[in-house]
């Protein structure tokens, strides 16, 4: 056994993830308060990164509040993550059974007791309000791509979906918080679709971008996978160069407040 700390983005602390045979077995949030929690990482499934840094950008916001999250994945990270840092309850949701199943083992792990897991397509089986809906779809344009990246043709079709019903799920003064890829068009409409911004706004939000980090698209990744139908979808985007000349995208944390 092996435990080594796991820093995914830079501010990114308290994480360690601890290794068996050479592979991750468990992930450990210890800030030595009542907010540490582990999670167990499937035999060969993903060790959560991106998800990190949404915990990040919503640990000042849950506390007290109700949060639907959509597509909680394996881990069950960010619902767990809500609900250790104060929220006063959580529906996590994955289209995937044997997801759920797992998410909700990681819940148990951590006596939690304030999240209900349900399996639901977006909305599909949610019933009543929240003040906040989190999300980190999947965002890809691939079409027979995994559940965990697929975004349909164009990348964007489960993230239009889950803004355009969001206001039917939440509270008069609710907020919704999505992890989108900037080359999809946040706020500068790079192919045909409509901006993630304009779609929030001709949906009631105003939106902003909370936070952002650059990505390398490594060649060995699903982002590199699916580089062509990004270029052919999303014509106007530029990748960013970094120093050493890797293609560069930006990961970001939009916001939407309901007016
Ligand atoms: C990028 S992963 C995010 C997992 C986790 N929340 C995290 O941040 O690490 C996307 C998740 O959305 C789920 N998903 C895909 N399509 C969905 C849909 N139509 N409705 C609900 N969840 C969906 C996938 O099964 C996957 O677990």
């Amino acid at each position: 056994m092996k435990l080594i700390k796991y820093i995914p983005f830079t501010g990114i602390t308290n994480y360690c993830l601890e290794y068996k045979d050479n592979q991750p077995v468990k992930l450990y949030f210890n800030d030595n308060s009542i907010n540490s929690f582990q999670l167990e990482i499937k035999n060969g499934g993903y060790v959560p990164k991106s998800g990190l840094f949404l915990c990040k950008s919503i640990v000042s916001l849950v506390k007290n509040k109700s949060i639907l999250e959509i597509g909680t994945g394996e881990t069950g990270i960010i619902s767990i993550f809500s609900s250790k840092h104060g929220a006063k309850s959580v529906t996590a949701t994955d289209i995937d059974k044997e997801t759920v199943k797992w998410a909700r083992r990681n819940g148990r792990l951590n006596k939690i007791n304030n999240i209900s897991w349900l399996i639901s397509d977006k909305y599909s089986k949610i019933k009543g309000k929240f003040d906040i809906i989190v999300s980190n779809p999947p965002q890809l344009p691939m079409v027979n791509g995994s559940l965990h990246d697929s975004g349909g043709r164009d990348g964007r079709s489960i993230i239009d979906q889950i803004i355009i019903d969001a206001k039917n799920h939440l509270n008069s003064d609710g907020i919704i918080i999505i992890l989108v890829f900037d080359f999809l068009s946040t706020n500068k409409q790079l192919g045909k679709r409509m901006t993630i911004f304009n779609i929030l706004k001709s949906n009631g939000f105003n939106p902003s971008i909370m936070t952002e980090v650059k990505r390398i698209i490594r060649p060995d990744g699903k982002t590199f996978e699916a580089l062509k139908d990004i270029q052919k979808y999303y014509p106007k985007y530029n990748f960013i160069d970094n120093e050493s000349g890797d293609k560069c995208y930006k990961m970001q944390i939009i916001r939407g407040d309901l007016f």
